[in-house]
């Protein structure tokens, strides 16, 4: 009878499925095709400790991008923000992390050189070749002669193919309007009045989405484009623009956008459904790296389908070109993946 009931108890324990490790993140981590990793993140104090770059590095993305506020430096000075960007190099962990990967990126307020700086200020070409330079971009790159810091990417996989575009929403961005009620920092602008891109940026923008062939268009901005009620700023400071920007993607018919932001100091993740089919649009926000918005109490977004993650954080999308679909992951200290959202795309 023993011998019975130990052969049972050895049959039931055998037939439980097999239990898999438990991971440290707090949201479980499946299995999913990379055919192509990106990373990105924005809000790096060059004073405080980034501790992403060594878990960065293991993670082998394809890209990092950077979203903006690269250094922390509002000056008209030059040669301190010279110094800042010099500071940011002394980072081997950083430099080790972005010598195995290609690196991109477009700046924010803080390392262009004014708290929610637009076309207004009087070092923006200076600051643009401190910009370059930090990037390690040579001399005979477009953007060493152009005005601003817009510019593309196409990253081919096999037969498929990622295009990056780097915005710039810095250099001819007109001025915002303060709000009145004093309960936010921006009203928006009176419709039509003001640019956020510039006429010259938003040509190459129609030209590099037009007739494109890629699969997935990346588009790096460095504020948020979609979630604008918090009053700070965003695409919504100028509701034509953010308009002119649902309609040109409608009408190039690029394949698999996907949008980028920073600036926050929080990471969310917004998708608005724009045009007469319903293309969903997603815009994924992650910041900061060195610092975040803790006291983050919530605040309204009616696009927002994503937890908020108002901790220190980067962000990893990760593309599957045989199903179209992607993953983005915004991920935490100590390798802890924070939240994930899919999307076919
Ligand atoms: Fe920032």
């Amino acid at each position: 009878m023993r011998m019975l009931i130990f052969i049972f108890l050895i049959t039931l324990v055998s037939c439980q499925p097999k239990t898999s490790k438990v991971e440290s993140s707090t949201v479980a981590p499946t299995e999913f095709r990379s055919d192509f990793v990106l990373s990105f993140g924005s809000c790096n104090n060059q004073l405080n400790p980034n501790p992403f770059w060594n878990q960065l590095k293991n993670q082998h993305p394809d890209v990092w991008i950077w979203g903006g506020d690269v250094i922390y430096s509002d000056t008209e000075d030059m040669q301190i923000l010279k110094n800042n960007y010099a500071i940011q190099k002394q980072d081997t962990s950083y430099l080790n992390f972005v010598r195995t990967t290609t690196v991109m990126g477009t700046w924010d307020d803080h390392d262009y050189g004014v708290n929610d700086g637009g076309s207004e200020y009087g070092k923006k070409k200076e600051s643009q070749q401190l910009f370059l330079d930090f990037l390690e971009v040579q001399p005979t790159d477009v953007r060493r002669k152009q005005e601003g810091l817009y510019y593309s990417q196409i990253f081919k996989i096999k037969e498929h193919a990622i295009k990056v575009l780097i915005l710039d929403t810095r250099y001819f961005r007109s001025a915002l309007t303060n709000d009145e009620t004093g309960k936010k920092r921006y009203q928006p602008n009176a419709y039509g009045a003001g640019t956020f891109l510039g006429e010259a940026q938003w040509q190459w923008l129609q030209q590099e989405l037009t007739h494109s062939t890629a699969d997935y268009h990346v588009i790096m901005s460095s504020v948020q484009v979609l979630s604008s009620l918090h009053g700070f700023e965003s695409w919504g400071n100028m509701p034509h623009e953010l308009e002119r920007l649902e309609q040109l993607i409608i009408d190039s018919q690029a394949k698999g956008v996907i949008l980028l932001s920073g600036d926050r100091h929080i990471s969310e993740i917004s998708v608005k459904k724009i045009g007469l089919h319903q293309l969903p649009l997603p815009d994924f926000t992650s910041s900061g790296m060195t610092h975040s918005y803790t006291s983050f109490s919530g605040e309204e977004n009616p696009y927002r389908v994503s937890k908020v993650i108002f901790e220190k954080s980067y962000g990893i999308i990760r593309f599957d070109f045989q199903k179209r679909k992607v993953r983005m992951e915004m991920w935490g200290e100590e390798n802890k993946l924070l939240e994930k959202y899919d999307m076919s795309l």
